[in-house]
């Protein structure tokens, strides 16, 4: 296990794209140290969730460096990017609906090697509603629920540092809460946290650090407590008059 305030996650001037030659990161750089929350804000198209992909192994890197707890992860396949320490919760389709709890949870942990029963227990103490519901179809969970099936899944292979893409999309306003409570309590366990968000204030609120990416390039960042108290930041991305509403 990482040490507190030891960086668990770096990526150094990533350029990535889907194309080769026609990048949609631009160069971006990010941190996150064990026990930190790090959310990444920006407009729609900024190419927040390209890094993520670019981060975990699903989209190429054309030049720059992914380090993951002081190991060169770039350009390793997304496989071997998890057994390196990444979760992954993708922005959409990060359960298999058709699929049972218990076999989502088993398929998070398609890697493991003989801790599969100790994981599945620990996601279930963990998670007391999977616990109940475990026979029945994801597809039956409600979509506060199903974000729970998504994080406890990607816990699956005790990562170092989990991302999630929009974890809080499409949730009512006391669930959202409860998401962002729950990593708050991951990343005090010493998993670090790297969140994409709409709900930027709501996430900042909960973040250690943010940053603010525009057009694949680290535009702003900082702790968090000052990104919300910027009277610039507030304008142009937290729900204010500029880029966010702009593009709605
Ligand atoms: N699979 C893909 N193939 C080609 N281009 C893509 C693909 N996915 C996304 N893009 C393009 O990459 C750009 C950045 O998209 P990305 O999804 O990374 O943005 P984002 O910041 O996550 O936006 P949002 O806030 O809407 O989720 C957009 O112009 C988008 O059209
Ligand atoms: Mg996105």
């Amino acid at each position: 296990m990482a040490e507190r305030g030891e960086v668990v996650l770096r990526a150094e001037q990533v350029v990535a794209g889907y194309v080769k030659g026609l990048p949609i990161v631009h160069g971006a750089s990010l941190e996150v140290a064990h026990g930190e929350v790090v959310t990444i804000i920006g407009p729609n198209g900024a190419g927040k969730s390209t890094l993520m992909k670019a981060i975990a192994g699903l989209v190429g890197i054309e030049s720059g460096r992914v380090v993951l707890r002081g190991q060169d992860v770039t350009g390793r396949s997304a496989d071997q990017v998890v057994s390196a320490g990444l979760g992954y919760v993708p922005q959409t389709g990060n359960v298999f609906t058709t699929l049972t709890i218990h076999e989502n949870l088993r398929v998070g942990g398609h890697l493991l090697r003989g801790e599969m029963a100790a994981r599945l227990e620990r996601a279930y103490q963990s998670f007391p509603v999977l616990a109940q519901k475990r026979a029945d179809r994801a597809r039956t969970l409600s979509g506060g629920q199903r974000q729970m099936l998504a994080i406890a899944r990607a816990l699956m292979t005790d990562p170092s540092v989990v991302m999630l893409d929009e974890p809080t999309a499409g949730l009512a306003p006391k669930v959202v809460q409860e998401v962002f409570e729950r990593l708050r309590v991951l990343a005090g366990q010493g998993v670090a946290v790297l969140l994409v968000e709409q709900n930027a204030k709501g996430a900042l609120r909960h973040s250690d650090r943010g940053i603010v990416l525009v057009e694949g390039r680290n535009h702003l960042e900082g702790p968090a407590a000052a990104l919300l108290a910027d009277p610039a930041v507030g304008a142009a991305f937290l729900g204010g008059a500029g880029v966010r509403r702009a593009a709605a």
